[in-house]
């Protein structure tokens, strides 16, 4: 495995994703937490930072021991560092060094940079820049404003490069990633989703024994591949809970329980519809909403962990983002974790937590699931919000209101598979607002509710644009949700971004 060390930069988590295309496996960890380096690391590479190597408080790390053990690759704040404390020299840069560069020399002979054309494409973002190195270190790659774009202490296995090859606009970045794991590092590339899946069963195994586990299943991707993975471990012994919490898609419970069940999964499905629609009555303020939800959520799925005897593990989804230590940028203090006050807490949260995918990132949890032969269906599945509609109906909730929700909702989700839009967007649904306004059917008057329809593209969800639907699309739906949801005669398309909108309304 390849271990990054990361000081904070925005582009760490992409170095990483990049490493494991390559199909090597790789962590993360902040620089101030460096591991113990078992038999199993096979190389180091430094992030970038949004800190300056020149200032006083600038991360640390003791480099000269690393790159002794280790094959190292610095990359932007890494190699500065490496040259400022190797005796070099690094300035504020004063030329603009941020965008696209070509390399206009670049050393063929050098096992990092062999097999990069001349004039390939890097990508540049540093306001510092290294203006003299040492004698023993060689220039392997320029551009013309950066003479240092690359560099290789000699004799030594420390490589360094200011531009970022994990960026998709420095055009052969993964070609010099893959000289630097493959050629240097001697990283054998057999991390793909089958490996992971047959290691991660074994280790399973092992952890678990004849053990029972308790997993909450939601439908989504990350509870979905985590139970199969359990599955395959364990058996019978995993324990699956299904929650309806009346709040779900039209149909949705009984669609997805019953595929679960064609998957072999051992799963009890839990009608607790009225439990949470009680609790919601009346309840208008949006937090107030999320945290009946989450308390009426930990209720019924205590009672059920409950009728599982002698229960030791609870399942968890969790994936890599959810656990990547941060490096705090405001201070390059280690970042303390809170510690839950055990007593309060309930039964099943007391038990040991085992969690399959905590290494995964997202799109890996999609391959894994692929690999592990889990429906489409599921692994396609848009994000939805734990609160399910309960958020997307303004104001306080009725079954009324889930019931019209839920048919418009139908109508919309149905037209975007239909058309293959679906899978262009990255989020859709459809909202309950609380106002009524006039209209005409026949010769009536009517004053009924609004329905809005939401889609948008994103990445990872923390911005957004809103989707441009064909207007064709949009009129058909429109017409279906008012000739066929009773108490809505306007449907409107929300054409707002993220930010400074968000892609829930509440
Ligand atoms: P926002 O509305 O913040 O949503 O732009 C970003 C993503 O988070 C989802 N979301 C939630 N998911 N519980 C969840 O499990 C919540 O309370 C919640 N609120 C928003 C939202 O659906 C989108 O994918």
């Amino acid at each position: 495995k390849i271990i990054i060390l990361d000081f904070g930069s925005q582009y760490t988590q992409l170095i990483a994703r990049r490493v494991r295309e390559l199909n090597v496996y790789c962590e993360i960890h902040p620089f101030n937490h460096v591991p113990d380096f078992d038999d199993a690391v096979k190389g180091v590479i430094l992030s970038g930072s949004p800190y300056s190597v020149r200032q006083a408080d600038a991360p640390n790390v003791d480099f000269k021991a690393i790159g002794d053990a280790y094959p190292l690759l610095g990359v932007c704040y890494g190699a500065q560092y490496i040259a400022l404390h190797s005796g070099g020299q690094v300035n504020p840069s004063s030329i603009r060094e941020y965008g696209r560069a070509n390399l206009n020399f670049i050393d063929g002979a050098n096992a990092l940079t062999k097999n990069i054309p001349l004039n390939s494409q890097v990508w540049m973002s540093h306001g510092d820049t290294i203006t003299a190195v040492p004698d023993n270190f060689e220039i392997i790659a320029s551009t013309d404003t950066v003479k240092v774009a690359a560099y290789h202490v000699k004799d030594t296995n420390t490589y360094c490069i200011q531009f970022h090859p994990e960026v998709t606009h420095s055009v052969d970045g993964k070609q010099l990633l893959e000289n630097f794991l493959v050629e240097i590092c001697g990283c054998s590339q057999d991390w793909t989703p089958d490996s992971f899946i047959e290691t991660t069963i074994a280790a399973l195994k092992e952890k678990i024994g004849n053990d029972k586990v308790v997993l909450g299943l939601s439908g989504g991707v990350d509870s979905s591949v985590a139970a199969v993975l359990l599955h395959h471990a364990i058996g019978e012994n995993l324990h699956c809970i299904f929650v309806d919490n009346g709040l779900l898609r039209k149909n949705e419970f009984e669609d997805v329980l019953d595929s679960y069940q064609h998957m072999g999964l051992n799963v009890r499905g839990v009608n607790a519809k009225d439990r949470f629609l009680d609790q919601l009555a009346g309840l208008k303020d949006p937090e107030q909403k999320r945290k009946a939800i989450g308390r009426v959520f930990i209720e019924v799925f205590d009672d059920a962990a409950h009728e599982v005897q002698d229960v030791t593990w609870l399942g968890q989804g969790t994936i890599y983002p959810d656990v990547i230590e941060s490096v705090s940028v405001k201070g390059p203090s280690a970042t303390i974790k809170s510690h839950h006050n055990v007593g309060g807490l309930p039964d099943f949260m007391k038990l040991k937590i085992v969690e399959p995918l905590n290494t995964l990132f997202k799109d890996e949890v999609r391959r894994v699931g692929k690999a592990l032969g889990i429906d489409p269906l599921i692994l396609g599945r848009h994000p939805f919000p734990g609160p399910g509609l309960a958020i997307r109906i303004l104001d306080d909730i009725t079954p009324e209101k889930v019931a019209i929700l839920q048919d418009a909702d139908a109508i919309y989700i149905n037209n975007l598979k239909e058309s293959g839009w679906y899978d262009k967007v990255w989020q859709a649904g459809a909202i309950f607002l609380p106002v009524q306004s006039v209209g005409v059917m026949g010769d009536e008057r009517t004053y009924e509710h609004v329905i809005c329809l939401r889609a948008v593209s994103s990445v990872d969800g923390m911005t957004a644009d809103w989707s441009h639907l064909p207007y064709e699309l949009l009129a058909k739906i429109s017409n279906e949700i008012i000739n066929n949801v009773k108490g809505i005669n306007r449907v409107v398309y929300d054409v707002s971004s993220k930010p400074p909108a968000t892609i829930e309304w509440e």
